[in-house]
């Protein structure tokens, strides 16, 4: 099977979340275990890293038409680790200093999504699917579908965060989408036009990142109101959990950590050592450090973390919180950090590089979100064993198992209810199985032994792929 992915980010090009990870590495792993030969296509924004930037081939430029506007796409190819990715590159729409954040988001991909179109004849390269992910894409597969570029091509759509949909006025689809009338309930919800919706309607199957998430996003509170939709479609929902780079992140060879390590805790102290000093902490290998990596959202429970943590920070204890996001949150830890300068440290900066040694030198990692699709920080914690304290939901209900100190099971602990004393809680409790050896013995043998690598879950979508495509050559029998 041939496969085309399409989205708005993928390392190691450009990456703003989880998603550009997944993006880095599920073509890789389809493609290593022989499912598919699987291509990425991705729009080229400005800032483009070296040593890629240099090396990049362009192969040709079109004409793309957005309404009445005559936009140039010009296409480039790029090999990297086995893997062709083509860039669509438009000065207008994409050389800008960030890549989200602009008034005419929606125009962009929209954009974005007919070159994906028009390109695919210049492409030397016949895709059975095109899988496109999250919002930004979604466009891509309703075109698709409607215009049918590829005779016989199918469509895979996968939800990453149904929060983030990408709402334009119901006039662009006069303005924008070059379609006949008659397709505008296809792409309409509540009034606007809403491109995750599009994205959800026209795909022939739907996925998500974890079967909890699957289930969930049925349902009002987490679907953001697009839930009636995704419970008319549910016969072809699919939930997939993400796994992540497992050589990359590697604890036994990770380049970017002091001292090396598989299962040792007398390494990962030498590690916790050298951070503590750097920090400006007390230096002590003994006392558990609790770090929390993340953007700094609502999503990820901070409310309940902010709450908290004074009378947590009361305990022989460390805390390290490492990310950027709300202005809120970036200043309240930074004042609580600051009153608490003997236990805690706030550092507000974005760096893969020091989240790997901290992933390194700690204990503990805090992960309370409100609404998590799978979660990746949970699963690079664990091979870092580095034991994740999770609210079950989404992903992260579906990887950490809480511990039970009766029967010696679970790789992690975790609370149910968006409570901000429920995460105190299972906080204490980590505490004190931390200081009982036999149990602490026991949870290590559990983290010590989870992986979440790919092989399973490209398994799964090359199922998917596969029967799409049977389907598609009986239809066409
Ligand atoms: C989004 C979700 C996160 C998921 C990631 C990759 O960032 O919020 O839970 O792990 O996408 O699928």
């Amino acid at each position: 099977t041939n496969v085309l992915f399409t989205a708005s980010e993928s390392t190691p090009f450009v990456k703003t979340g989880g998603l550009a990870d997944v993006i880095g590495s599920l073509p890789k792993a389809l493609k290593q275990q022989g499912h598919a030969d699987v291509r990425v296509i991705l729009p080229k924004y400005d800032h483009f890293p070296e040593p890629f930037a240099s090396s990049l081939v362009k192969k040709t430029s079109f004409t793309v038409n957005v309404g009445w506007r005559e936009h140039i796409a010009e296409l480039f190819e790029y090999e990297h680790d086995g893997i062709t990715y083509y860039f669509i590159s438009n000065d207008y729409y994409f050389g800008r200093n960030n890549v989200y954040g602009y008034f005419d988001d929606g125009e962009r991909y929209v954009y974005f999504c007919r070159a994906v179109i028009d390109a695919l004849p210049h492409l030397d390269f016949t895709p059975d699917v095109l899988h496109a992910h999250d919002w930004q894409t979604g466009l891509a597969v309703a075109f698709a579908n409607i215009l049918q570029p590829v005779e016989g091509m199918r469509t895979v759509f996968t939800i990453h965060n149904i929060q983030y949909q990408g709402w334009l006025m119901y006039e662009a689809f006069d303005d924008l989408f070059n379609l006949p009338r008659d397709h505008f309930a296809g792409f309409e919800w509540k009034g606007m036009l809403n491109c995750m919706k599009s994205g959800i309607f026209h795909a022939d199957k739907i996925t998500t990142v974890s079967p909890s998430y699957a289930q969930e996003i049925m349902d009002p509170y987490f679907g953001e109101g697009l839930d009636p939709l995704l419970r008319e479609r549910h016969l072809d929902v699919a939930g997939v959990i993400n796994g992540i780079d497992t050589d990359s992140y590697n604890p036994q060879n990770d380049p970017n950590i002091p001292v090396q390590y598989k299962h040792s805790r007398e390494k990962k102290r030498q590690n916790k050592e050298i951070i503590q000093e750097e920090l400006g902490l007390p230096v002590r290998g003994d006392v558990p450090l609790y770090i929390a990596i993340s953007r700094f959202v609502e999503q990820k429970g901070f409310h309940l973390l902010e709450r908290i943590l004074p009378e947590f920070l009361q305990q022989d204890v460390q805390v390290v919180l490492l990310g950027t996001g709300d202005y809120e949150f970036e200043s309240s830890f930074s004042w609580i950090a600051h009153m608490h300068h003997e236990r805690m440290a706030t550092v507000l900066t974005f760096d893969e590089k020091l989240a790997r040694r901290l992933y390194a030198a700690s204990d503990f990692f805090i992960m309370p979100s409100k609404f998590e699709p799978c979660g990746l920080s949970q699963l690079i914690a664990l091979m870092y064993k580095s034991v994740p304290i999770v609210r079950e939901t989404g992903g992260l209900k579906d990887t950490v198992i809480p511990f039970n100190q009766y029967t010696g099971t679970g790789n992690g602990f975790s609370f149910q209810n968006y409570n901000a004393h429920e995460l105190l809680q299972s906080l204490q409790y980590s505490l004190s199985v931390f200081h009982d050896p036999l149990q602490w013995k026991a949870l290590m043998k559990n983290v010590n032994k989870s992986s979440f690598s790919w092989k399973d879950s490209a398994a799964a979508y090359a199922d998917i792929y596969k029967e799409l495509t049977a389907g598609a050559i009986k239809e066409s029998d």
